[in-house]
């Protein structure tokens, strides 16, 4: 298979994995279980999903072993987008092309749909809970999403407007809010796998690599996109004075940023060879993307 194959297959298992799972979820709770649905069907790049899948085809194994693990990352994922659009932190009436979900069914419902799918996502993950190996994994996802990993960084986010900040803080804070969770994807998939320390010392820096990608690009695209192709507003980080890293290091900079970024992740996973290589296509397809 081709890597467009690939990743074209991975997109459609999960999205017709998910429908079903969401779907067939018994809750008699109809008005949360819609907030839920809307927050984590129909939208996104579910770029986590298919880390967690692209980790398991390094580790050689199949899709079906990781399922769930990525059912949960996309649910933990939305979820942190539920909350980050509210009113009281980015305050964002669009996201994945449609009204945000407080928009759709008010503050209330939009804070127990974030909450509820976090809880969810566990529930998810556990599911498929049977050796030590999914253990460590489903608590390695838990660190990075936690307080030290992904709502640190929000944490840091929310008082991220100060005149003078630091370059580095900007790094920190960013390989927090957004790269902990992709790293959680891609290493809680090897974990799962039940890789060697040489493979997650390898995947644990693509990973930190993308992770900056990923944001930077997030950040250029909110300079130079259109609302109609992100899906979600663009302009927000200057009007809400948000320091992202193109902010304070201009444009220049953070594309030699990416670049570097790039060839330090080909770098940690080229010596397993063709192995990688859908790997590798995928960290260049991240500083390519429009969307
Ligand atoms: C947006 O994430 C939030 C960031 C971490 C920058 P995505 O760009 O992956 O959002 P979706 O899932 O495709 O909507
Ligand atoms: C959000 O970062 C990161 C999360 C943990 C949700 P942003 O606030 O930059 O994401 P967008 O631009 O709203 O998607
Ligand atoms: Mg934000
Ligand atoms: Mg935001
Ligand atoms: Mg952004």
């Amino acid at each position: 298979m081709t890597y467009e194959e690939t990743i074209s297959a991975y997109l459609q298992r999960f999205e017709e994995l998910l429908d079903r799972y969401v779907a067939d979820y018994d809750c008699p709770i109809d008005s949360i279980k819609q907030a839920v649905a809307y927050s984590v069907l129909d939208g996104g790049k579910r770029i986590r999903p298919l880390l967690v899948y692209l980790g398991a085809e390094f580790c050689g194994r199949e899709a079906a072993d990781v399922d769930y693990l990525a059912l949960g990352l996309e649910m933990i994922h939305s979820y942190s987008l539920v909350h980050d659009d509210l009113p009281c932190m980015d305050n964002d009436v669009l996201r994945r092309g449609k009204p945000t979900t407080h928009v759709k069914f008010g503050q209330d419902m939009a804070v127990l749909a974030g909450d509820g799918l976090l809880n969810l996502a566990f529930e998810t993950m556990l599911c498929d809970c049977k050796t030590p190996f999914d253990v460590k994994a489903i608590k390695y996802v838990a660190d990075c999403a936690g307080i030290r990993g992904m709502i640190g960084g929000q944490a840091l986010d929310v008082v991220n407007t100060v005149d003078d900040v630091k370059l580095d803080a900007i790094e920190y804070l960013n390989s927090l809010k957004t790269g902990r969770l992709l790293k959680a994807a891609l290493v809680g998939s090897c974990i799962k796998c039940g890789s060697d320390a040489r493979v997650i010392g390898a995947v644990e820096q693509y990973a930190e690599c993308i992770g900056i990608i990923f944001q930077l690009v997030d950040d250029l695209l909110d300079l130079h996109s259109t609302t109609d192709q992100l899906g979600k507003s663009v302009g927000k980080d200057a009007v809400q004075n948000k320091k992202t890293y193109v902010a304070v290091a201009g444009e220049e900079r953070c594309r030699q940023t990416i670049s570097s970024m790039l060839d330090k992740a080909i770098e940690a996973v080229a010596p397993y060879g063709a192995r990688a290589d859908n790997l590798i296509t995928f960290a260049k397809y991240l500083t390519q993307r429009l969307y």
